[in-house]
């Protein structure tokens, strides 16, 4: 079975305090059977910190929310997935769209990334998306497939175990403006067809595909029952403990 998962990506957001309270507030509030894993991803700074209020907790995760590109060396300011691996982190985002545009991160630095989270024994939580004009044209399958494609897809089958993709329209992030629930199980499907036309069918159904882009209380049950839809990447809405529980909660 596939895993079910609810993610939450703070982005720069919170200081220690705060990022403290949030982690508190969702332990306390959490039913004792929740369903999804959650995965935890803050900044840097602040991994230790939620480390050590999730240990020994059942199925919550922390996550990098990046990983530097390069094993180790003179690259003042990064972080690498060897060291991020030498702490209880389980996973690490790569390929967040902010990153694509706003530090111009090409596939080419996405693989690296991939490569060193892979050798490190970290899951991978890829994104990918297409722009508003990409959808309005009609090219988000290509886009999408393009993404994959040249990057976690280019895998070898032995190293693709460990990825869990987001799909993460542009136009829905930190906009308000969320896929339909149809929307986006359309492009689910299609990642999920390409992710068989690659590796297979086993490999293919037991890959997470969750959903990212203004996913709320209000929307998430909707979009969390969608056949090809494992659970969503939260941005905006992982910083309100009561939000975060309501989404956990919508499975
Ligand atoms: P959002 O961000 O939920 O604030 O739209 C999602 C993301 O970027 O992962």
């Amino acid at each position: 079975m596939r895993k079910k998962i609810v993610a939450g990506n703070w982005k720069m957001n919170l200081n220690k305090n705060d990022s403290e309270d949030l982690v508190n507030n969702i332990l306390n509030h959490l039913d004792d059977n929740f369903s999804p894993q959650i995965i935890f991803a803050p900044p840097y700074l602040f991994l230790n910190n939620v480390i050590e209020l999730c240990k020994n907790k059942n199925n919550i995760f922390v996550s990098s929310q990046d990983c530097s590109a390069y094993t180790d060396g003179a690259f003042t300011g990064e972080v690498s997935a060897k060291m991020i691996s030498s702490y209880d982190i389980s996973h690490v985002i790569i390929g967040h769209s902010e990153r694509r545009k706003n530090f111009n991160e090409t596939n080419d630095i996405l693989n690296h990334k991939i490569n060193q989270a892979i050798n490190n024994h970290l899951n991978v939580i890829f994104c990918c998306g297409e722009t508003l004009s990409d959808r309005n044209n009609g090219l988000y399958f290509d886009v999408i497939s393009d993404q994959l494609l040249s990057t976690v897809l280019s895998l070898d089958k032995s190293k693709f175990s460990n990825i869990i993709i987001a799909y993460e329209p542009i136009w829905a992030i930190g906009t308000g403006v969320t896929a339909t629930a149809d929307q986006a199980q359309e492009v689910h499907a299609h990642i999920r067809r390409i992710i068989k036309d690659k590796y297979g069918d086993a490999i293919s159904n037991k890959t997470s595909i969750i959903y990212g882009g203004s996913c709320k209380p209000a929307n998430a049950k909707e979009i969390f029952s969608q056949d090809d839809i494992d659970g969503g990447l939260i941005g905006g809405a992982s910083l309100n403990y009561k939000d975060f529980i309501s989404i956990i909660k919508a499975f």
